[in-house]
C-alpha cells in the first residue's frame, strides 16, 4: 500500500470481506497525517511497529466483484457492507488475485440476492505453486486467513502455501490450525510463527462473556446456566445459516466461555453461538447474553445484557495487533505457536488463559523481556491458575508461569 515506512510488514490477505475492509481502512486511518491520537487502538506501537507499517502486499478472493480489482476498490465492493470510517484509500498497485475455492463457498449462498451473497468468478483456479509463487514474489511476511466459517479444506490449502512459501500464518477463523498440534508442529519445524485460532474481537460478545464468567468465578457465584445469542446481517452470518459449517465455530465460542468458568457447565446448560441472519442489520452484530447463578446461601440471581457492535472494525482492532506480534515473532526467529498473543487475541488458542493472564503474557512477549518461572506463591492470587503441570486438556485455563524477568 502507499504507506511509507522503513520497516514494512508485508501482509497477504485471503478473503477480502468485511474484516479485511476494516483492517485496510484502519491502516490508513491510523497512518493518516490528520490522526493525532491513538483512540481505538490496543497498542499504538508494538516492538517499534506502527499500524502504518503494515502493507497489503498480496490479496486473494473468489468473488467476481473483487478479483482483478485494486485492493483499494475491492474492499468496498459488494457484498461487503461494513461501516466506511475511512474512504480515502489510495490505489495500492496490488490487484486481488483469484483464489482456490474448495469449500470456501457454500451452496446455500446461491439462494440469496447478488448484493447480499458471494458470486464466485468462473475462471481457472490457482494451484499451490501459483499461490506460493505469488507470496514469494510479493515478499510476503504474514498470511492473514479471513475465509468464511466452515472453510476447512481451503484453510488447510492456504496454510500449506504459507508453509511452502516460508510465511507466518495468522488464522482468524474457527478452523483449528494453531490449536491443532499436528499443524502447530509443522509450523514449528518450518521455523515459522503461527497465531490463532478464531480472532477475539476488541470488545465483542466473547470477551464480555468471558470477563463476566471470570467475575462470577472470582466472586464465588456458582454459574448454572448461560446463553449468548448473536444476530447480524453480513455474509459471515449468512454463511453461518448452514448449520453443517458451524461445528467448529460453536466449539470455539463455547470453549472460550467454558475455559474461564469456575466449574465446567453441563453441555445442556450452555448455549453460545450465531443465532440468526437479519439482513437489515448488515455488519451490526447484536448479542443477547443471559447468565444464571447462585449467590451466598444458594440464593438465585441472573444477569441480562445486550451488546451492539459493528462486527468488522471490532475484529480489525485486534488484527492490527496480531499482525505486528506475528512480525515480531518472525524477527526473533520464533517457531510454532505464539502462546500469549494467541490466547489474548483468539477465541480458540492452543492454550487457554484468562484474559488478564493472556494480556500479561502478551505484554511480556512484546517487551521481549526474558521469561522466568513464577514461584507458586506468586501465582496463588491469580484467578484461574492451578497447580503447575495440570493437564491442559481438562478444559481449564493453564497457569501463567512466565512473567517478565
Ligand atoms: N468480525 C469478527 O469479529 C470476527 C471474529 C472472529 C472470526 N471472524 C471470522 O473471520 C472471517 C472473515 O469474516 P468477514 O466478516 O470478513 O467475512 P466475509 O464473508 O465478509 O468475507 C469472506 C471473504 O472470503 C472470500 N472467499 C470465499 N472463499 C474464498 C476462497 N476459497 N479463497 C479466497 N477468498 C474466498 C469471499 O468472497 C469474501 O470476500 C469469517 O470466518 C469470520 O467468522 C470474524
Amino acid at each position: 500500500m502507499t504507506v511509507s515506512t522503513d520497516r514494512p510488514i508485508n501482509v497477504a490477505i485471503v478473503g477480502m470481506g468485511n474484516c479485511a475492509s476494516s483492517l485496510v481502512q484502519g491502516i490508513h486511518y491510523y497512518g493518516g497525517a490528520a490522526q493525532t491520537d491513538a483512540a481505538g487502538l490496543l497498542h499504538e506501537e508494538i516492538g517499534g511497529y506502527r499500524p502504518s507499517d503494515i502493507r497489503i502486499a498480496a490479496a486473494f478472493d473468489i468473488d467476481q466483484r473483487k478479483v482483478g480489482k485494486d485492493v483499494a476498490e475491492a474492499i468496498f465492493a459488494k457484498p461487503n457492507c461494513t461501516t466506511v470510517f475511512h474512504d480515502s484509500i489510495p490505489q495500492t498497485g496490488v490487484t486481488v488475485k483469484m483464489g482456490r475455492i474448495l469449500d470456501g463457498h457454500s451452496d446455500h449462498m446461491k439462494d440469496y440476492a447478488d448484493e447480499r451473497t458471494f458470486m464466485p468468478l468462473n475462471a481457472p483456479e490457482p494451484n499451490k505453486d501459483d499461490i506460493v509463487r505469488e507470496l514469494r514474489t510479493a515478499g510476503v511476511d504474514i498470511l492473514m486467513n479471513y475465509l468464511p466459517v466452515g472453510s476447512q479444506k481451503a484453510t488447510e490449502f492456504y496454510a500449506d502455501c504459507a508453509l511452502e512459501a516460508g510465511v507466518a500464518f495468522v488464522n482468524n477463523i474457527p478452523v483449528f490450525i494453531a490449536s491443532n498440534p499436528v499443524w502447530a508442529e509443522r509450523f514449528e519445524k518450518a521455523g515459522l510463527p503461527i497465531i490463532g485460532d478464531d480472532i477475539k474481537a476488541q470488545l465483542g460478545a466473547t470477551i464480555v462473556h468471558r470477563v463476566l464468567t471470570d467475575l462470577f468465578a472470582k466472586r464465588g457465584v456458582a454459574m448454572d446456566r448461560t446463553y449468548q445469542l448473536n444476530t447480524g446481517g453480513n455474509t459471515d452470518f449468512l454463511n453461518m445459516k448452514n448449520q453443517d459449517r458451524l461445528a467448529s465455530k460453536k466449539a470455539s465460542k463455547t470453549e472460550a466461555v467454558q475455559s474461564v468458568a469456575a466449574r465446567r457447565i453441563a453441555d445442556e446448560n450452555i448455549h453460545v453461538g450465531p443465532s440468526d441472519y437479519i439482513a437489515w442489520q448488515n455488519d451490526n452484530k447484536v448479542c443477547f447474553l443471559r447468565m444464571e447463578g447462585r449467590l451466598f446461601g444458594d440464593v438465585p440471581m441472573n444477569l441480562e445484557m445486550r451488546l451492539s457492535v459493528e462486527d468488522s472494525p471490532n475484529s480489525a482492532g485486534v488484527a492490527i495487533d496480531t499482525i505486528r506480534c506475528a512480525k515480531l515473532a518472525l524477527d526473533r526467529g520464533h517457531a510454532g505457536m505464539v502462546e500469549g498473543p494467541s490466547a489474548f487475541f483468539c477465541k480458540h488458542p492452543p492454550v487457554q488463559h484468562t484474559d488478564d493472564e493472556a494480556r500479561l503474557m502478551t505484554e511480556t512477549f512484546i517487551s521481549g523481556a526474558p521469561l522466568r518461572a513464577v514461584p507458586d506463591e506468586d501465582t496463588a492470587g491469580i484467578q484461574g491458575t492451578e497447580p503447575q503441570g495440570k493437564d491442559r486438556d481438562d478444559g481449564k485455563t493453564a497457569p501463567v508461569r512466565a512473567v517478565a524477568g
